[in-house]
């Protein structure tokens, strides 16, 4: 594979990448693991992969952990989840805190345990004033019931009968304050959004991969970096 990271112009990096961390269960079936097994080795990789965003100047990574949809999952599974989100912030808070990342927790309040919630609140609140690069934790997040509860948001607080603007609206999402995404990276071989960031990613690059997730690599990231630079994007214009 070729050197990706010595090919980076660290000058043009995307300021903020969207990750669908998807494949956690097959990986597991080919190694003769149980499904929980292949989302804890699914955490296992992520903090290699933001020393590599911060060694990048990386501003901003959305992680897709769990979708609204996702809770069609078995109930053993979902509840492994939760665990192993308690057990993946109170393990590593401190090394998260050191490290100068800013925890952002995007996603719906309703149906998650108050103990999760309470975790990743928790988390947010100790990184408060770090800001070497945001970790956005999409959990139990949809884009369209994102956009849903921005409308909703704005239209219990406004005065007057205007209509709403896309600055209003982006300041009602779920990702408030955050940049649009620029490049978006999905493993796990499907070619679809699955209802992640969909306001967001409008005009961001796409970089699909076959690799699994828990076999994703700090070198497959400067793989789609480079891509990423690679790209012209017009944004509608010549
Ligand atoms: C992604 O991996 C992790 C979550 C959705 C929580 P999957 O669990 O979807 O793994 P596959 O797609 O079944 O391999
Ligand atoms: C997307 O993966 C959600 C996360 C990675 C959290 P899924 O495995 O749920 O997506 P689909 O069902 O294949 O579209
Ligand atoms: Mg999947």
């Amino acid at each position: 594979m070729k050197d990706y990271k010595r090919l980076i112009n660290r000058k043009k990096v995307p300021a903020h990448i969207a990750i669908i961390m998807d494949g956690n269960g097959r990986w597991a079936k080919k190694n003769s693991l149980t499904r929980s097994e292949g989302h804890r080795q699914g955490a296992e990789i992520i903090e290699p992969l933001m020393d590599a965003a911060i060694d990048m100047r990386i501003k901003v990574v959305s992680l897709y952990a769990f979708s609204t949809e996702n809770w069609l999952r078995p109930r053993t599974e979902i509840l492994s989840l939760w665990k192993l989100l308690d057990y993946f912030f109170r393990s590593k808070i401190d090394m998260i805190r050191n490290k100068g990342i800013r925890i952002k927790h995007s996603g719906l309040q309703e149906r998650l345990p108050r103990s999760t919630l309470n975790t990743i609140r928790h988390a947010e609140h100790e990184t408060r004033s770090n800001n070497k690069l945001v970790l956005n934790f999409c959990l139990n997040y949809g884009g369209r019931q994102d956009i849903l509860q921005a409308v909703n948001r704005w239209a219990g607080r406004r005065r007057g009968s205007g209509k709403i603007t896309a600055r209003q609206l982006e300041g009602n999402l779920l990702t408030a304050g955050l940049p649009p995404v620029d490049l978006m990276i999905r493993t796990g071989g499907e070619y679809r959004i699955s209802n992640f960031l969909i306001w967001q990613l409008a005009y961001a690059e796409l970089f699909f991969t076959d690799v699994l997730w828990p076999d994703f690599r700090p070198h497959h990231l400067y793989q789609a970096i480079y891509e990423f630079q690679n790209r012209e994007r017009r944004f509608g214009g010549l």
